[in-house]
Parts: C-alpha cells; structure tokens; sequence
C-alpha cells in the first residue's frame, strides 16, 4: 500500500511536469507498461494473503485510473502548447496560397448527347448501348443490308474478321433492342461509330452518333416529326425549326434528311442537315421477328461530332479529340444548361 502511494504521487508530479509528448509516452510505459511500476504492483498480488487480495487488487486499479487520467491531461495540455508555439515561431505560413482546385468540365460531345437524351426522355425514350465490336449481321444483315447491298459502299467499314467489323452506326442497337423487347420499344442508342476516314477539320474515322428507335402498334410519320421536333428545340432553343427531304436508308421506308434552321446559330439563317430517319422498312422488323402487320415504327440517327460543331461554332472536329484544356474548358459553365 505505501508502494503503491509512492508511485501514484510520482506519477503524478511527473505528468504535471511533462512538457512533451514524447515525456508522456516514456512515463506511460515507466509506470503502465507490462514492466513498469504498476506492472510490476500487479505481479505481487500473488504474494499477499488470500484476504487482503481483493482490496490491494481495487486499489491498484484505483491508482491505475487515476494515472491514466493525468496522463491524459497531459496529452491534451501538450497538444495546445505545442500547436501554439509552432504557430508563434512561424512554422506555418498562413499567408502562402491556398491550393488551387481544378474542377473538371463535361466535354462538349457529352453535352450534346446529354441534351438529346433530356429532350426525349419526357417522351418515355430510356438509353440503350450495344456492342462497337460487332457481327455483320447486326451492322448490315438485319438492317436490310445483304452482302451485295450497294449501299454498304457508303459506309468505309473496318473488318476485324471475316464476319466482324467495327460498328459503322449505331443502328446495330435498334436491331439487338428489338431482339430482346417486345412493342412498345422507346430507346436512344448512343456511342461510338468507326468508317475508315482520314482524319482531318471534317472527317474523323472514330466518332459518335446517337440513334433513337419507336416502335408501337400505332407509332406513325406524324410521331417522328414531333420528336426530331421536340429534338430540334432541346438542341438549338424555342425558335428552331425542321424540315424535311426525301431520302435513301435500306433499314428505312419512306426515309428522310432532316435540315434544321435556328437564330440560336451561327449559321443560322440557312437550313443545316443534321439527321437522318425514317419509318422502319418491314423487312427489319421481320429479322427481328416482329410481325410488320401488327407494329410499325420509326428510327433516326445523327453525329454527336456535326451537332456539337453546328451548336458550339467548331469549325475543326479535331479540336474535339485533342484534349486541350484551353478548349476543353469552355464548355465548363454550359453544364447542365
Ligand atoms: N444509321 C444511319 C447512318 O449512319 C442514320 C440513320 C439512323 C438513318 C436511323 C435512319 C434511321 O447514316
């Protein structure tokens, strides 16, 4: 017990002294670790008599927790001291400046494929995406394309093996949605595209489209003007208007380029073609199994790359793949506009 009483009051006066933390954490283990004093007071328990036992036993753990306490007091004491005096002698310098954050900013293909998908998504279009790595069949077959179509020559395809090629539309999605849903279908198809164009201020041989497919027992040539409508003003304001020509798509029939005209343009006094569309030629819905005598429908299809250069005034598509954040950065307050 007189040990005890000694080592309490040691321990104390020393914590009450301490001036760093290393002096803390020496003391901690002088008086609490496995060989300190306390230790060491423990280890004699079993030296006493059976009766006495408890008693020493309540007081050990009685200075024990004291200690503890003080040294924690110690700790806490120290801590402002020492954040104190390093504040006076100057060690930080809070007139250095502050780090500058760089926010990121969405890149102006994403903008315009994120104005299409909010532009028709009030119309019940939800987002599908389909392979770019793609089975003729999907790319051209089922899109009323067969070997021999003339009009494969329009489109420069890769090959990466003799039934393979790189996607060269977006259409391959309308023919694997079909595939996997039944009527009614409503889905907007974006992604990357491949024909094999050298690179220069208009062509590029990777670029994106964004495809839109309806099908529904009633889905009419009225429907689609009222979408690329509704597109058409999502895109380039209130004021925009349409028009449209008699065009050619073998997955198509009647098919149709659509111009727009918006004073939102730079150039926007002239009609600028920016799509192409149609109602779904029977035959395609027939590969898909759809029976053309119970549902009908309508799909359209444009370049995200010619959209966001119309929208933005970019006059070289490069710009748009080249990451330069002196471009790239432009776009940052047109988020979510
Ligand atoms: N897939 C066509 C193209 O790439 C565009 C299109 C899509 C036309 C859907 C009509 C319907 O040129």
């Amino acid at each position: 017990m007189e040990e005890l009483k000694r080592i309490e009051k040691t321990a104390l006066t020393r914590a009450k002294k301490a001036r760093t933390s290393q002096d803390v954490a020496q003391l901690r283990a002088e008086i609490l670790g496995k060989k300190g004093a306390l230790g060491t007071a423990m280890r004699s328990l079993g030296d006493v008599s059976p009766e006495e036992r408890p008693k020493l036993g309540a007081r050990i753990n009685e200075v024990k927790s004291r200690i503890e306490e003080a040294l924690d007091e110690a700790v806490t004491r120290i801590g402002v001291a020492e954040r104190d005096s390093a504040l006076a002698s100057g060690r930080y310098d809070v007139t250095l400046p502050g780090r500058r954050m760089y926010p990121g900013a969405p890149h102006a293909l994403r903008l315009i494929e994120d104005e299409v998908v909010r532009s028709l998504t009030p119309l019940g279009f939800t987002v599908a995406t389909g392979p770019l790595v793609e089975h003729d069949w999907y790319n051209f077959e089922a899109l009323n394309m067969p070997q021999d179509h003339p009009a494969r020559d329009m489109h420069d395809t890769f090959f990466v093996g003799k039934n393979t090629v790189l996607r060269t539309h977006t259409s391959n999605t309308q023919i694997r949605t079909m595939l996997t849903r039944q009527p009614p279908v409503r889905v907007l198809a974006p992604g990357m595209v491949f024909r094999k164009d050298n690179l220069d201020a208009t062509h590029s041989p990777v670029f994106h489209q964004i495809e839109g497919l309806w099908i529904d027992e009633r889905a009419t040539f009225a429907d689609l003007k009222g979408v690329l409508k509704t597109l058409a003003i999502g895109l380039f304001g209130p004021e925009a208007q349409i028009r449209l020509r008699p065009s050619f798509f073998p997955f198509t029939e009647p098919s149709v380029e659509v111009d727009v005209r918006s004073p939102m343009l730079k150039k926007g006094l002239g009609w600028l073609e920016v799509l192409g569309a149609g109602m779904v030629h029977p035959a395609v819905l027939e590969y898909v199994g759809y029976d053309p005598e119970k549902v009908q429908g309508f799909a359209f299809g444009t370049g995200i790359e010619r959209l966001a250069m119309l929208k933005y005034g970019i006059d070289d598509i490069r710009l748009l793949y080249e990451n330069d954040l002196r471009f790239a950065n432009q776009f940052a307050s047109r988020a979510g506009s």
